[in-house]
């Protein structure tokens, strides 16, 4: 009893602890469906929502809800299996052809999340000798993922998008048996995108097998939506495709590998949470492959001018934003505290945008990230640009 006690308070005070600091995250409540403007329970009122991934506004698509509600009729909620003992339905069969035939890849695997997917898959490929070589910003999960291979594989990290370091590093391991670059496609917190041409270059001279998660990619990049290695026309120089359909695939969750089909029958014998761990519901399978279909040349087209006129209306008013060519917008504050001010503020006025600091970005430059979905219109941008001007200002003064 004293034990449990003693550790009660030992967590009650590292939680006092990340309130002092200002780093303590508390969720808020939608009480409708995820879409350009949500109920928030605790405004109690609608809100712009301009922090989720909901790039191309499929999440409440009637075509992806209407595939989930068949898929639910059909199938039933769920697997109760892990999928090589008996949880493997047509409808994932029929998920998994699509993201292959969508990536131009030889097959494809889900997982119950991308997390998932980048912590299955380096330890399955990469054995003792190999170096896995990852960008420093890459998503959490890659880091993890890379964590969690075999012992004797040599992990390097290069600065971020630091294409000499990286050269120098696959240099310094030209007699290993095999190299990995790992890199994110679009960085989440940052909004720019991989140096695909020069990676892509340096994976061929050194002869590097090349990874790339494109989980903020897809949806946004490329004129079909297919993501940076498209945008780059670079799509058959990516050997391993990682991603989520938690974000422009309809927002449900899950995630997935493509790529050959000798690496997804591996992955499907020796990956971790694929053997130990149940597929994904088939409600969430036949939404997501709903939300594929729904991945169009001018729904992707029509997302890249309103990120085009988030930008312009943000230059006008002289608020800087970060370079990128994502639908990721971030705008520094500098300190932690400005920035949960800054996205207090909006809330305020009704604009639901998130402000990052210290751990998740570095000291002192702590950010509010406006991410631009399809579903908005240009009204709701302007108004947003406006609104953040406003309390911008304020903070300033
Ligand atoms: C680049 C990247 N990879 C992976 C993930 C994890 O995706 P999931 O939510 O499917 O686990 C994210 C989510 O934020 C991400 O940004």
């Amino acid at each position: 009893m004293l034990k449990v006690s003693n550790f009660q308070s030992h967590l009650t005070q590292k939680i006092s602890d990340l309130k002092q600091r200002g780093t303590y995250k508390s969720a808020k409540h939608l009480t409708t469906p995820m879409q350009a403007h949500a109920h928030l329970q605790e405004m109690e009122s609608e809100v712009c929502v301009l922090s989720s991934n909901n790039y191309l506004g499929l999440a409440n698509h009637p075509a992806v809800v209407q595939a989930a509600h068949d898929a639910l009729d059909k199938f039933g909620l769920g697997t109760a299996s892990v999928r090589f003992i008996c949880g493997t339905m047509s409808v994932h069969q029929s998920l998994e052809k699509a993201l292959a035939k969508f990536h131009k890849t030889e097959a494809a695997l889900t997982y119950s999340s991308c997390w998932s997917a980048n912590t299955g898959l380096f330890s399955v490929i990469c054995e003792a000798g190999d170096v896995l070589i990852s960008d420093a910003l890459n998503h959490a999960s890659i880091i993890d993922g890379c964590r969690l291979v075999g012992k004797g594989v040599v992990r390097k990290v290069y600065g971020h998008s630091d294409m000499a370091e990286l050269e120098s590093i696959l240099k310094d391991s030209e007699n290993a048996p095999r190299r990995f670059v790992v890199t994110d496609g679009v960085f989440s917190m940052e909004g720019d995108l991989a140096n695909l041409p020069e990676i892509v270059r340096l994976c061929q001279k050194y002869n590097a097998v090349l990874i790339v998660d494109d989980s903020h990619g897809v949806g946004v990049m490329g004129k079909a939506g297919r993501g940076v290695a498209e945008h780059y026309n670079l799509e058959d120089q990516v050997d391993i495709y990682t991603g989520t359909l938690g974000k422009a695939l309809g927002g449900a969750a899950g995630g997935y590998v493509a790529g050959s089909q000798s690496l997804i029958d591996m992955l499907f014998q020796a990956s971790r949470p694929q053997i130990f761990s149940n597929a994904i519901s088939p409600v969430t399978a036949a939404g997501a492959q709903a939300a594929l279909e729904l991945v169009t040349a001018d729904r992707v087209a029509s997302l890249r001018q309103k990120i085009q006129h988030f930008k312009k209306k943000l230059h006008e008013l002289n608020i800087p934003v970060l370079k990128g060519e994502s639908a990721i917008l971030p705008i520094i504050i500098g300190e932690t505290s400005k920035a949960i001010e800054c996205s207090e503020q909006l809330l305020k006025k009704g604009f639901y945008v998130t402000g990052f600091g210290f751990p998740v970005v570095p000291e002192g430059e702590a950010r509010v990230r406006i991410q631009v979905s399809d579903d908005l219109t240009f009204d709701d941008i302007d108004e947003a640009a406006y609104a953040l001007n406003d309390v911008l200002k304020g903070l300033v003064g």
